[in-house]
Protein backbone atom coordinates (compact mmCIF):
# COMPACT_ATOMS: atom_id res chain seq x y z
CA UNK A 1 0.00 0.00 0.00
CA UNK A 2 1.08 3.43 -1.10
CA UNK A 3 0.91 5.98 1.48
CA UNK A 4 0.86 9.83 0.47
CA UNK A 5 1.12 12.68 3.18
CA UNK A 6 -0.05 16.27 2.55
CA UNK A 7 -0.55 19.51 5.04
CA UNK A 8 -2.00 22.78 4.27
CA UNK A 9 -4.46 25.56 6.13
CA UNK A 10 -7.22 24.83 3.44
CA UNK A 11 -8.74 28.40 4.65
CA UNK A 12 -12.10 29.09 2.36
CA UNK A 13 -11.95 26.17 0.66
CA UNK A 14 -11.67 25.93 -3.03
CA UNK A 15 -10.54 24.64 -5.96
CA UNK A 16 -6.94 24.55 -5.93
CA UNK A 17 -7.21 22.53 -2.50
CA UNK A 18 -9.78 20.00 -3.86
CA UNK A 19 -7.50 19.56 -7.12
CA UNK A 20 -4.62 19.37 -5.28
CA UNK A 21 -6.38 16.39 -2.95
CA UNK A 22 -7.72 14.50 -5.63
CA UNK A 23 -4.22 14.40 -6.95
CA UNK A 24 -2.18 13.16 -4.06
CA UNK A 25 -4.53 10.48 -3.99
CA UNK A 26 -4.17 9.50 -7.02
CA UNK A 27 -0.69 9.36 -6.32
CA UNK A 28 -0.68 6.24 -4.06
CA UNK A 29 -3.82 4.17 -2.15
CA UNK A 30 -4.15 6.06 1.48
CA UNK A 31 -4.32 9.73 1.59
CA UNK A 32 -3.50 11.47 5.07
CA UNK A 33 -4.02 15.46 5.33
CA UNK A 34 -2.85 17.78 8.25
CA UNK A 35 -4.81 20.73 8.78
CA UNK A 36 -2.84 23.58 10.49
CA UNK A 37 -3.94 24.89 13.82
CA UNK A 38 -5.01 28.70 14.38
CA UNK A 39 -1.86 28.82 17.04
CA UNK A 40 0.77 27.27 14.07
CA UNK A 41 -0.37 29.92 12.10
CA UNK A 42 0.03 32.65 13.85
CA UNK A 43 3.48 31.23 14.65
CA UNK A 44 4.09 31.47 11.04
CA UNK A 45 3.35 34.74 10.20
CA UNK A 46 -0.41 33.85 8.54
CA UNK A 47 -2.70 36.07 10.54
CA UNK A 48 -5.96 36.21 8.35
CA UNK A 49 -7.02 32.91 8.22
CA UNK A 50 -11.40 32.87 8.36
CA UNK A 51 -12.63 29.39 9.10
CA UNK A 52 -11.80 27.60 12.36
CA UNK A 53 -10.10 24.73 12.55
CA UNK A 54 -13.34 22.66 12.66
CA UNK A 55 -14.20 24.33 9.80
CA UNK A 56 -11.40 23.71 7.23
CA UNK A 57 -11.41 19.69 8.79
CA UNK A 58 -14.46 19.41 7.91
CA UNK A 59 -14.28 20.64 4.30
CA UNK A 60 -11.20 18.42 3.96
CA UNK A 61 -13.39 15.17 4.92
CA UNK A 62 -16.26 16.64 2.66
CA UNK A 63 -14.20 16.35 -0.66
CA UNK A 64 -13.36 12.00 -0.02
CA UNK A 65 -10.04 11.87 -0.52
CA UNK A 66 -8.65 11.95 2.89
CA UNK A 67 -8.32 8.47 4.56
CA UNK A 68 -6.76 10.31 7.76
CA UNK A 69 -6.90 13.93 8.83
CA UNK A 70 -4.51 14.67 11.04
CA UNK A 71 -3.50 18.43 13.15
CA UNK A 72 -0.38 20.20 12.50
CA UNK A 73 0.78 21.87 15.06
CA UNK A 74 4.39 22.47 15.60
CA UNK A 75 7.23 22.86 13.39
CA UNK A 76 9.33 19.34 12.82
CA UNK A 77 6.05 17.42 12.94
CA UNK A 78 6.39 16.49 9.16
CA UNK A 79 9.10 14.54 9.69
CA UNK A 80 7.64 12.88 12.62
CA UNK A 81 4.55 11.77 10.94
CA UNK A 82 6.02 10.46 8.02
CA UNK A 83 8.13 8.09 10.11
CA UNK A 84 4.60 7.81 12.12
CA UNK A 85 2.62 6.66 9.67
CA UNK A 86 5.23 5.19 7.68
CA UNK A 87 4.49 7.59 4.79
CA UNK A 88 6.00 6.69 1.22
CA UNK A 89 5.17 10.04 -0.48
CA UNK A 90 4.86 13.86 0.38
CA UNK A 91 3.00 16.06 -1.74
CA UNK A 92 3.05 19.89 -1.93
CA UNK A 93 2.11 22.76 -4.49
CA UNK A 94 4.09 24.03 -6.52
CA UNK A 95 4.70 27.03 -4.56
CA UNK A 96 7.04 25.47 -2.36
CA UNK A 97 9.04 23.87 -4.96
CA UNK A 98 12.67 22.97 -3.16
CA UNK A 99 11.30 24.00 0.31
CA UNK A 100 10.59 20.61 1.66
CA UNK A 101 13.49 18.65 -0.13
CA UNK A 102 14.77 17.63 2.97
CA UNK A 103 12.25 15.38 3.75
CA UNK A 104 13.52 13.46 0.32
CA UNK A 105 15.87 11.27 3.59
CA UNK A 106 12.50 9.84 4.61
CA UNK A 107 10.42 9.78 1.84
CA UNK A 108 9.65 11.00 -1.38
CA UNK A 109 8.81 14.60 -2.21
CA UNK A 110 6.19 15.57 -4.44
CA UNK A 111 4.92 19.07 -5.38
CA UNK A 112 2.31 19.00 -7.95
CA UNK A 113 1.68 22.19 -10.42
CA UNK A 114 -0.73 24.41 -8.56
CA UNK A 115 -4.13 25.59 -9.91
CA UNK A 116 -3.85 29.10 -11.47
CA UNK A 117 -5.91 31.99 -10.25
CA UNK A 118 -6.67 30.99 -7.20
CA UNK A 119 -5.87 31.19 -3.81
CA UNK A 120 -7.40 31.77 0.03
CA UNK A 121 -5.67 34.84 0.03
CA UNK A 122 -7.12 36.17 -2.81
CA UNK A 123 -10.74 34.71 -2.26
CA UNK A 124 -10.20 36.30 1.37
CA UNK A 125 -9.49 39.89 -0.77
CA UNK A 126 -12.62 39.74 -2.72
CA UNK A 127 -14.87 38.65 0.01
CA UNK A 128 -13.93 41.36 1.76
CA UNK A 129 -13.69 45.23 0.93
CA UNK A 130 -10.20 46.49 1.23
CA UNK A 131 -9.67 48.59 4.45
CA UNK A 132 -8.66 51.98 3.47
CA UNK A 133 -6.73 53.50 6.34
CA UNK A 134 -5.69 56.71 7.19
CA UNK A 135 -3.05 57.41 9.73
CA UNK A 136 -3.82 60.89 12.47
CA UNK A 137 -0.42 61.79 13.07
CA UNK A 138 3.07 60.99 12.01
CA UNK A 139 5.09 60.65 14.94
CA UNK A 140 7.15 57.43 16.62
CA UNK A 141 4.33 54.59 16.37
CA UNK A 142 2.55 55.98 13.21
CA UNK A 143 6.54 55.00 11.64
CA UNK A 144 6.08 51.38 13.50
CA UNK A 145 2.93 50.61 11.95
CA UNK A 146 3.64 50.77 8.44
CA UNK A 147 5.84 48.25 8.25
CA UNK A 148 3.81 46.23 10.51
CA UNK A 149 0.72 46.60 8.46
CA UNK A 150 1.71 44.74 5.94
CA UNK A 151 1.54 41.40 7.48
CA UNK A 152 -1.63 41.87 7.32
CA UNK A 153 -3.97 41.46 4.08
CA UNK A 154 -7.10 43.13 3.40
CA UNK A 155 -5.65 46.80 4.45
CA UNK A 156 -3.86 49.69 2.93
CA UNK A 157 -2.65 52.37 4.44
CA UNK A 158 -3.37 55.02 2.04
CA UNK A 159 -2.40 58.31 3.91
CA UNK A 160 -1.86 60.95 7.03
CA UNK A 161 -2.76 63.46 8.44
CA UNK A 162 -0.12 65.76 10.71
CA UNK A 163 -1.07 69.70 11.70
CA UNK A 164 2.23 70.22 10.25
CA UNK A 165 1.89 69.81 6.48
CA UNK A 166 5.80 69.10 5.88
CA UNK A 167 6.42 66.58 8.67
CA UNK A 168 3.28 64.70 6.83
CA UNK A 169 4.85 65.50 3.62
CA UNK A 170 7.57 63.69 4.69
CA UNK A 171 6.21 60.86 6.17
CA UNK A 172 4.20 60.15 2.92
CA UNK A 173 7.35 60.24 0.83
CA UNK A 174 9.36 58.30 3.53
CA UNK A 175 6.68 55.29 3.72
CA UNK A 176 5.28 55.90 -0.09
CA UNK A 177 1.89 56.95 0.68
CA UNK A 178 -1.24 57.85 -1.67
CA UNK A 179 -1.54 61.46 0.65
CA UNK A 180 -0.63 64.06 2.98
CA UNK A 181 -2.75 66.22 4.44
CA UNK A 182 -2.86 68.60 7.35
CA UNK A 183 -7.02 68.63 6.81
CA UNK A 184 -8.27 66.22 8.60
CA UNK A 185 -11.69 66.08 7.11
CA UNK A 186 -9.52 65.70 3.92
CA UNK A 187 -8.54 62.52 5.76
CA UNK A 188 -11.70 61.14 6.61
CA UNK A 189 -13.42 61.80 3.81
CA UNK A 190 -10.51 59.45 1.62
CA UNK A 191 -10.73 56.23 4.03
CA UNK A 192 -12.95 54.23 5.97
CA UNK A 193 -10.93 53.49 9.08
CA UNK A 194 -8.28 55.23 10.97
CA UNK A 195 -5.35 54.70 13.37
CA UNK A 196 -4.56 57.68 15.85
CA UNK A 197 -1.35 58.12 16.69
CA UNK A 198 -1.78 61.27 18.65
CA UNK A 199 -0.47 62.79 22.09
CA UNK A 200 -2.75 61.09 25.04
CA UNK A 201 -4.93 64.52 24.85
CA UNK A 202 -6.04 64.21 21.73
CA UNK A 203 -7.24 60.65 21.50
CA UNK A 204 -10.64 61.46 22.76
CA UNK A 205 -11.49 64.49 20.56
CA UNK A 206 -10.19 62.52 17.05
CA UNK A 207 -11.19 59.43 18.25
CA UNK A 208 -15.07 61.25 18.45
CA UNK A 209 -14.70 63.09 15.23
CA UNK A 210 -13.39 59.94 13.40
CA UNK A 211 -16.54 57.89 14.89
CA UNK A 212 -18.96 60.87 13.69
CA UNK A 213 -17.73 60.60 10.50
CA UNK A 214 -18.59 56.72 10.25
CA UNK A 215 -14.92 55.28 10.49
CA UNK A 216 -13.44 52.57 12.20
CA UNK A 217 -11.36 53.37 14.94
CA UNK A 218 -8.14 52.01 16.05
CA UNK A 219 -6.64 54.25 18.94
CA UNK A 220 -3.76 54.22 20.54
CA UNK A 221 -3.33 53.79 24.39
CA UNK A 222 -4.53 55.61 26.14
CA UNK A 223 -8.06 55.57 24.27
CA UNK A 224 -9.05 58.42 26.78
CA UNK A 225 -8.05 60.21 30.06
CA UNK A 226 -11.60 60.21 31.43
CA UNK A 227 -14.17 57.25 32.27
CA UNK A 228 -17.19 58.95 31.03
CA UNK A 229 -15.11 59.69 28.14
CA UNK A 230 -14.18 55.86 27.19
CA UNK A 231 -18.03 55.32 27.46
CA UNK A 232 -19.19 58.10 24.81
CA UNK A 233 -16.84 56.78 22.41
CA UNK A 234 -17.73 52.86 23.12
CA UNK A 235 -21.18 53.83 22.95
CA UNK A 236 -20.78 55.61 19.52
CA UNK A 237 -19.17 53.03 18.02
CA UNK A 238 -22.19 50.60 19.02
CA UNK A 239 -24.61 53.24 17.73
CA UNK A 240 -23.12 53.70 14.61
CA UNK A 241 -22.11 50.01 13.98
CA UNK A 242 -18.34 50.48 14.08
CA UNK A 243 -15.46 49.40 15.46
CA UNK A 244 -13.51 51.11 18.16
CA UNK A 245 -10.64 49.39 19.58
CA UNK A 246 -7.91 50.83 21.93
CA UNK A 247 -4.18 50.06 20.62
CA UNK A 248 -2.94 48.02 23.63
CA UNK A 249 -0.38 45.51 21.33
CA UNK A 250 0.28 43.26 24.45
CA UNK A 251 -3.55 42.54 24.30
CA UNK A 252 -3.55 40.83 21.02
CA UNK A 253 -0.37 38.74 21.36
CA UNK A 254 -0.65 35.10 20.98
CA UNK A 255 2.14 34.81 23.97
CA UNK A 256 0.04 37.04 26.46
CA UNK A 257 -3.47 35.61 25.80
CA UNK A 258 -1.70 32.03 26.21
CA UNK A 259 -0.13 33.49 29.76
CA UNK A 260 -3.56 35.08 30.73
CA UNK A 261 -5.86 31.78 29.97
CA UNK A 262 -3.34 29.42 32.43
CA UNK A 263 -3.18 31.81 34.80
CA UNK A 264 -7.10 32.36 34.77
CA UNK A 265 -7.24 28.72 34.36
CA UNK A 266 -5.82 27.86 38.66
CA UNK A 267 -2.29 26.31 37.66
CA UNK A 268 -0.96 28.40 40.64
CA UNK A 269 -3.97 28.35 42.77
CA UNK A 270 -6.23 31.45 43.52
CA UNK A 271 -4.08 34.92 42.33
CA UNK A 272 -2.97 36.80 45.15
CA UNK A 273 -0.70 39.51 43.72
CA UNK A 274 -0.02 40.83 40.36
CA UNK A 275 3.02 43.00 39.97
CA UNK A 276 3.70 44.70 36.46
CA UNK A 277 6.71 47.14 35.54
CA UNK A 278 7.20 49.18 32.65
CA UNK A 279 10.54 51.65 33.12
CA UNK A 280 12.70 53.16 30.64
CA UNK A 281 15.55 55.79 31.07
CA UNK A 282 14.29 57.92 27.76
CA UNK A 283 17.11 59.27 27.04
CA UNK A 284 16.09 62.83 24.70
CA UNK A 285 14.49 64.96 27.72
CA UNK A 286 12.72 67.04 25.00
CA UNK A 287 10.12 64.22 23.67
CA UNK A 288 6.07 64.79 24.98
CA UNK A 289 6.79 62.69 27.94
CA UNK A 290 8.88 65.29 29.73
CA UNK A 291 7.82 68.30 28.36
CA UNK A 292 4.07 67.96 28.31
CA UNK A 293 3.13 69.14 31.91
CA UNK A 294 -0.49 68.11 32.07
CA UNK A 295 -0.60 64.80 30.17
CA UNK A 296 3.31 63.49 29.65
CA UNK A 297 4.83 61.35 32.47
CA UNK A 298 5.24 57.99 33.24
CA UNK A 299 1.98 56.75 34.11
CA UNK A 300 -0.07 57.91 30.91
CA UNK A 301 3.00 56.50 28.77
CA UNK A 302 3.37 53.39 30.39
CA UNK A 303 0.20 52.44 32.41
CA UNK A 304 -1.68 51.20 30.13
CA UNK A 305 0.44 48.05 29.66
CA UNK A 306 1.02 47.42 33.34
CA UNK A 307 -2.75 48.15 34.04
CA UNK A 308 -3.82 45.50 31.39
CA UNK A 309 -2.55 41.97 33.32
CA UNK A 310 -4.05 43.39 36.08
CA UNK A 311 -7.40 44.21 34.95
CA UNK A 312 -7.71 41.22 32.49
CA UNK A 313 -6.90 38.91 35.94
CA UNK A 314 -8.43 40.77 38.73
CA UNK A 315 -10.78 42.81 37.05
CA UNK A 316 -11.69 45.75 37.94
CA UNK A 317 -13.59 45.97 41.14
CA UNK A 318 -10.56 47.09 43.01
CA UNK A 319 -11.86 48.37 46.76
CA UNK A 320 -8.89 50.91 47.06
CA UNK A 321 -6.33 52.40 44.61
CA UNK A 322 -3.34 54.75 45.58
CA UNK A 323 -0.49 56.41 43.76
CA UNK A 324 2.91 57.58 44.62
CA UNK A 325 5.10 59.34 42.21
CA UNK A 326 8.39 61.10 42.18
CA UNK A 327 7.72 64.31 40.04
CA UNK A 328 9.91 66.82 37.60
CA UNK A 329 9.87 70.12 38.09
CA UNK A 330 7.36 71.08 35.58
CA UNK A 331 4.83 68.26 37.33
CA UNK A 332 5.20 65.60 35.10
CA UNK A 333 5.47 62.03 36.98
CA UNK A 334 9.45 60.35 36.34
CA UNK A 335 8.40 57.14 37.89
CA UNK A 336 4.99 56.01 39.72
CA UNK A 337 3.98 53.21 41.56
CA UNK A 338 0.50 52.58 41.90
CA UNK A 339 -1.26 49.64 44.28
CA UNK A 340 -4.41 48.29 44.28
CA UNK A 341 -6.44 46.68 47.05
CA UNK A 342 -9.08 43.93 45.69
CA UNK A 343 -9.48 42.70 49.56
CA UNK A 344 -8.74 38.74 48.37
CA UNK A 345 -5.65 39.89 46.22
CA UNK A 346 -3.46 43.20 45.73
CA UNK A 347 -1.72 44.22 42.61
CA UNK A 348 1.25 46.61 42.21
CA UNK A 349 1.88 48.85 38.63
CA UNK A 350 5.15 50.31 38.78
CA UNK A 351 6.40 52.89 35.74
CA UNK A 352 8.95 55.22 35.18
CA UNK A 353 10.26 57.35 31.98
CA UNK A 354 13.60 58.35 34.36
CA UNK A 355 13.72 55.45 36.60
CA UNK A 356 14.52 52.37 35.58
CA UNK A 357 13.63 48.76 37.48
CA UNK A 358 13.36 45.42 36.05
CA UNK A 359 10.61 45.27 33.78
CA UNK A 360 9.09 41.71 34.55
CA UNK A 361 5.48 40.74 35.24
CA UNK A 362 5.07 38.60 38.26
CA UNK A 363 1.48 36.86 39.13
CA UNK A 364 1.73 35.15 42.69
CA UNK A 365 -0.66 32.48 43.82
CA UNK A 366 -1.58 29.71 46.39
CA UNK A 367 0.11 27.09 44.55
CA UNK A 368 3.05 28.69 42.72
CA UNK A 369 3.89 31.92 40.50
CA UNK A 370 4.18 33.01 36.96
CA UNK A 371 7.47 34.86 35.84
CA UNK A 372 7.13 36.74 32.86
CA UNK A 373 10.76 38.06 32.68
CA UNK A 374 11.42 41.66 30.68
CA UNK A 375 10.13 43.03 28.20
CA UNK A 376 7.20 40.97 29.03
CA UNK A 377 4.94 43.55 27.32
CA UNK A 378 5.85 41.70 24.41
CA UNK A 379 4.83 38.05 26.07
CA UNK A 380 7.52 35.16 24.49
CA UNK A 381 8.38 32.98 27.12
CA UNK A 382 7.61 32.79 31.02
CA UNK A 383 8.17 30.04 33.16
CA UNK A 384 5.32 28.87 35.91
CA UNK A 385 7.08 28.27 39.00
CA UNK A 386 6.37 25.89 41.97
CA UNK A 387 7.20 25.27 45.63
CA UNK A 388 9.00 21.82 44.00
CA UNK A 389 11.37 23.39 41.76
CA UNK A 390 11.41 20.00 39.80
CA UNK A 391 8.11 20.57 38.84
CA UNK A 392 7.94 24.04 37.29
CA UNK A 393 7.29 24.75 33.49
CA UNK A 394 8.54 26.91 30.66
CA UNK A 395 6.17 28.24 28.49
CA UNK A 396 6.98 29.61 24.65
CA UNK A 397 5.30 31.33 22.08
CA UNK A 398 6.80 33.46 19.31
CA UNK A 399 5.79 37.28 19.06
CA UNK A 400 6.86 38.49 15.59
CA UNK A 401 8.33 41.66 14.56
CA UNK A 402 7.15 44.50 16.36
CA UNK A 403 3.62 43.40 17.67
CA UNK A 404 1.34 45.36 16.05
CA UNK A 405 0.25 43.19 13.59
CA UNK A 406 -1.69 40.84 16.17
CA UNK A 407 -3.75 43.97 16.99
CA UNK A 408 -4.59 45.06 13.55
CA UNK A 409 -5.14 41.49 12.23
CA UNK A 410 -8.20 41.92 14.79
CA UNK A 411 -9.09 44.90 13.91
CA UNK A 412 -9.73 43.79 10.59
CA UNK A 413 -11.19 40.80 11.58
CA UNK A 414 -14.01 43.13 13.66
CA UNK A 415 -14.15 45.14 10.78
CA UNK A 416 -14.50 42.31 8.32
CA UNK A 417 -17.27 40.41 10.82
CA UNK A 418 -14.63 37.35 10.69
CA UNK A 419 -13.28 37.21 14.35
CA UNK A 420 -14.63 34.80 16.11
CA UNK A 421 -17.17 35.92 18.42
CA UNK A 422 -17.15 38.81 21.20
CA UNK A 423 -13.07 40.55 21.71
CA UNK A 424 -11.98 38.83 24.60
CA UNK A 425 -8.89 40.79 23.56
CA UNK A 426 -9.14 43.67 25.34
CA UNK A 427 -13.39 44.41 26.00
CA UNK A 428 -15.54 47.95 26.75
CA UNK A 429 -15.01 47.51 30.00
CA UNK A 430 -11.69 46.57 30.65
CA UNK A 431 -10.29 49.85 28.20
CA UNK A 432 -13.01 52.00 30.20
CA UNK A 433 -11.57 50.86 33.21
CA UNK A 434 -8.28 51.50 32.41
CA UNK A 435 -9.48 55.21 31.79
CA UNK A 436 -11.32 55.84 35.25
CA UNK A 437 -7.48 54.91 36.52
CA UNK A 438 -6.09 57.17 34.62
CA UNK A 439 -8.46 59.88 35.22
CA UNK A 440 -7.96 59.21 38.96
CA UNK A 441 -4.36 59.32 38.49
CA UNK A 442 -3.65 62.70 37.12
CA UNK A 443 -6.83 64.00 39.17
CA UNK A 444 -4.64 63.28 41.96
CA UNK A 445 -0.81 64.09 40.24
CA UNK A 446 -2.07 67.52 38.71
CA UNK A 447 -4.03 68.40 41.76
N1 LIG B 1 -2.85 24.75 -3.56
C1 LIG B 1 -2.92 24.46 -4.93
N2 LIG B 1 -3.47 25.37 -5.78
C2 LIG B 1 -3.94 26.55 -5.33
C3 LIG B 1 -3.89 26.86 -3.96
C4 LIG B 1 -3.34 25.93 -3.09
O1 LIG B 1 -2.49 23.40 -5.37
N3 LIG B 1 -4.44 27.41 -6.20
C5 LIG B 1 -2.24 23.79 -2.64
C6 LIG B 1 -1.04 24.35 -1.89
O2 LIG B 1 0.13 24.34 -2.67
C7 LIG B 1 -0.96 23.40 -0.72
C8 LIG B 1 -2.44 23.07 -0.45
O3 LIG B 1 -3.15 23.45 -1.65
O4 LIG B 1 -0.31 22.22 -1.10
C9 LIG B 1 -2.97 23.83 0.74
O5 LIG B 1 -2.64 25.18 0.56
P1 LIG B 1 -3.05 26.42 1.48
O6 LIG B 1 -1.81 27.10 1.91
O7 LIG B 1 -4.01 25.99 2.49
O8 LIG B 1 -3.85 27.29 0.38
P2 LIG B 1 -3.61 28.70 -0.32
O9 LIG B 1 -4.81 28.98 -1.14
O10 LIG B 1 -2.29 28.72 -1.04
O11 LIG B 1 -3.61 29.66 0.94
P3 LIG B 1 -3.00 31.12 1.22
O12 LIG B 1 -3.46 32.01 0.13
O13 LIG B 1 -3.55 31.49 2.57
O14 LIG B 1 -1.51 30.94 1.24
Amino acid sequence: MTKVITYGTYDLFHEGHYNLLKRAKALGDYLIVGVTTEHFDENRGKLNVVDSLMDRIEHVKETGFADKIIIEDHVGQKIEDIQKYHADIFVLGSDWVGKFDYLNEYCKVVYLERTRGISSTMIRRENYELIRLGLVGAGRIANRFIPESHFVSGLSVEGVYNHNLDKAEAFRDKHELAFATDDIEELFSKVNAVNIALPHELHYEYAKKALEHGLHVLCEKPLALKKAEAEELFDLARAKHLVLMEAVKTAYAPGFIRLLSMAKSGVIGEIKDVEAAFTRIIPDKEVREFTNADYGGSFTEYGSYTLLPIIKLLGANYKSISFRSFCAPNGVDIYTKVHFDYGKAIATSKTGINVKSEGQLLISGTGGYILVPSPWWKTEGFEICYEDFTQNEKNYTKYLGDGLRYELADFVAAINGTRDGEDFKLTRSESIAMAEVMEKFLAERNK
